[in-house]
């Protein structure tokens, strides 16, 4: 056992009675299970705890695409910190650049007090954007989750609309904070909260294999823009006029499902038109991850503010609001937060912008996607148990379906109990995969950007090969 982590829980103590403390190690459940890293985390962590019940490893060691559990099996991380790993782990430009921050003398936090490593960050992100967008935006430098960029953006959205309502997408997902979780479509983390922020309402995302309106197509995306459109026109829709319409362009919790451009480009003619800021969240899409820089650009669309975290802190803990400064309505101080200067996370996010410029990742996630989502499409035509597969660049989703079973419109039901399975397959077979969409029934492929087309090839194979476990099992 790590002798760090022993000495931690050795020196940490319970109040027992109002009388005796105790050590932890003398707690005797906790002693007697100490040989054991996940009996440990069961044992102390909260049951919100998520991905170690489906990723149940203990991670010693990681580099690359590859990381090594504490019993020495390899696996290739196609989670890659739920897409934040861009370059994947320990990359030694990454691994250099925080030495060097280190060895240097620089302030490890400021508050949102400048220092030219910031300045410098800034700068970085104020090129990646579209020209048009920089021009006129200011950036709000947030408290380290992407839930805070997506808390910031609407206060400021209500701020400067004066407005009090927010639309936002089923399956999409915004964080899991009081108000991000509100914008967040997952009925699971909702329901036990009561009162969570008012006046959100829901918009049918494009979702095309499972079209809410039952259209295929162009029939599909016409609907559902005539939809948002006659909602926010008609006296009588219920809604106040909102704040802000929030969006991502690939849904990733949600099942990796990508809006088609002619939509996001009609959302944008839409809010433009009755004069609604548009939230594009490139939390887990942006920063090279769709073969873009930002998701939204294959739309050739610009939105009026864009959130980022995850890869733009180069693994660390950083998040973002960039926006149109015409909304800059706020008072001094009135989005604060005392880790938003996380001075080590800008210089990362300086040198991941560089390096995904220099090694032309967004190119290499465009190819590789299209690589891997063509074996996936080679092993769909072999299962009938694999409705869809989907995606852009590197953020693709494979939606496991019951062919027997039929939904009212003919379609299969979505099979988060076999895409379980396949992942666990996949899991002993050394490939770390998560589940989103509906019921987890979408095995979700988020690889570092760095992926080569041998790493592609083994990934589909252990896929396949897992798939064809898992299905004989059933
Ligand atoms: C699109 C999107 N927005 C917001 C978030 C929330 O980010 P965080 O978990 O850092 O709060 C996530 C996290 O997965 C996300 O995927």
């Amino acid at each position: 056992m790590h002798s760090c982590l022993q000495d931690d829980l050795n020196s940490k103590t319970l109040q027992a009675s109002p009388f005796t403390l105790k050590k932890f190690s003398e707690q005797a459940a906790i002693s007697l299970s100490y040989t054991n890293y996940l009996e440990r985390q069961n044992l102390l962590e909260s049951n919100a705890r998520s991905y170690p019940r489906r990723i149940p490893i203990a991670i010693k060691r990681a580099q690359g695409i590859y990381i090594e559990d504490t019993k020495g099996q390899l696996f290739i991380d196609c989670l890659a910190g739920a897409g934040t790993l861009a370059l994947g782990h320990n990359h030694p430009v990454i691994h250099n650049v925080l030495k060097n921050y280190l060895d240097s003398s620089g302030p490890l936090h400021t508050l949102d007090i400048t220092t030219p490593t910031k300045d410098t960050f800034i700068k970085d992100v104020f090129d990646i954007l579209p020209a048009e967008f920089a021009q006129k935006a200011h950036i709000q430098f947030c408290g380290p989750s992407g839930a805070d960029a997506t808390e910031a953006a609407i206060k400021l959205a209500k701020t400067a609309t004066g407005r009090r309502s927010v639309l936002a997408f089923s399956g999409g997902y915004h964080g899991m904070t009081h108000g991000a979780l509100s914008l967040t479509g997952n009925l699971a983390a909702k329901t036990p909260v009561s009162n969570l922020m008012p006046e959100v309402h829901f918009l049918p995302y494009p979702y095309e294999f499972r079209c809410p309106f039952g259209l295929k197509g162009e029939q599909s995306i016409a609907s559902n823009l005539h939809y948002i459109e006659n909602l926010l026109s008609d006296p009588e829709s219920g809604i106040t006029t909102p704040a802000a319409i929030i969006v991502e362009a690939v849904q990733g919790e949600g099942g990796m499902i990508p809006a088609p451009a002619r939509w996001l480009k009609g959302l944008r003619e839409i809010t433009a038109r009755f004069d609604i800021p548009l939230i594009l969240d490139e939390i887990q899409c942006g920063i090279g991850r769709t073969g873009d820089m930002f998701a939204f650009e294959y739309a050739d669309i610009v939105p009026d503010m864009i959130l980022l975290s995850k890869a733009i802190g180069g693994g660390l803990p950083l998040s973002l609001v960039l926006f149109d400064k015409s909304l800059d309505k706020w008072n001094p101080g009135a989005h604060a937060g005392t880790f938003r200067g996380n001075q080590m996370a800008m210089a990362a996010g300086s040198a991941t912008l560089d390096v995904i410029r220099t090694e032309q990742l967004c190119q290499n996630a465009s190819l590789m996607g299209e690589r891997l989502r063509q074996h996936l499409q080679e092993i769909q035509r072999q299962y009938s148990h694999i409705g869809d597969v989907r995606g852009r660049g590197l953020m693709i989703g494979v939606e496991i379906v019951n062919p027997e079973k039929l939904l009212n419109d003919g379609s299969p039901t979505p099979s988060g109990e076999l895409a379980a399975k396949i992942q666990r397959e996949c899991l002993k077979k050394g490939l770390i995969l998560e589940l989103g969409g509906r019921n987890g029934c979408t095995v979700r492929f988020l690889p570092p950007l760095i992926i080569k087309p041998e790493e592609i090839d083994r990934v589909a194979e252990i896929f396949a090969q897992a798939t064809q476990v898992a299905l004989e099992n059933t």
